[in-house]
């Protein structure tokens, strides 16, 4: 059974307090035991107060590599990519951070030449992997339906990174690579942060569920051996 931890703040401002000086622990730790720190980070709005926060943070930072837990494959500068809007909250001066690589045409095919790409670039397992989730109970770019496994899992010669399965399911409607759950419950370090009560409502129903959960975060942290923080305010 995975071992769940929940950290409760009364705000949201608490918890991007929290989730900073978690992050910054992570990375001083990664750094004084390999002596670099490779961090997923999840997209969406509930950690942009914490990535602001962190930007502040007095870190070695040319030792750290920021890469965004999941991406979708448009151009960069384009809304809605996450290393886009990582860019606009902080990548510390001497931070190195991979943006999966941009291609013009959002499509299903180059999201898979852009994962083999990051297979390659990034240094496995990660050290600190930070998700949010979805009402749905998505996360990263792992999205329910019919035939989200492929992003689940992950094609065998890219285990660590999935991509969203074509045609793609309408929640999310450009061509997306993602951490696999093999790449999220290795990471030396998990972390989920999210408010509100539905939510939190979907998370512990998808932890009681188990493998067998409709919602993909169920099935994702079902394999996880090390234990996960869950960070939640209301
Ligand atoms: C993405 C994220 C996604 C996000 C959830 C929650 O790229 O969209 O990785 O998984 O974490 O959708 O987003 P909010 O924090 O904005 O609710």
């Amino acid at each position: 059974m995975t071992e769940i931890e929940w950290w409760e703040y009364d705000d949201a401002a608490e918890l991007a307090d929290a989730i900073a000086g978690d992050i910054q622990f992570v990375i001083e730790s990664a750094i004084d035991a390999r002596g670099s720190a490779v961090v997923a980070l999840a997209g969406g709005k509930t950690p942009f107060p914490a990535y602001q926060k962190l930007a502040a943070a007095k870190l070695d930072w040319k030792r750290v590599t920021i890469v965004p837990g999941d991406e979708r494959i448009v151009p960069l500068g384009d809304p809605l990519s996450n290393v886009t809007q990582l860019g606009k909250l902080f990548i510390p001066k001497g931070a190195r951070v991979i943006p999966i690589v941009p291609q013009a045409n959002a499509d299903y095919k180059s999201a898979g030449r852009s994962a083999d790409a990051l297979m390659q670039d990034l240094h496995w397992p990660l050290d600190l992997c930070l998700l949010g989730m979805g009402g749905d109970g998505h996360t990263a770019s792992i999205f329910p339906g019919p035939d989200f496994d492929e992003a689940l899992n992950g094609p065998k010669e890219r285990r660590m990174l999935g991509v969203m399965p074509d045609p793609l399911p309408p929640e999310a409607p450009v061509a997306r690579v993602t951490l696999s759950r093999q790449g999220i419950v290795t990471a030396r370090a998990l972390m989920i942060a999210l408010t509100g009560d539905d939510k939190r409502r979907v998370l512990e129903q998808a932890i009681e569920q188990g493998p067998s959960s409709p919602y993909p975060i169920g099935r994702v942290l079902a394999d996880a051996e090390l234990p996960v923080d869950i960070h939640w305010a209301p």
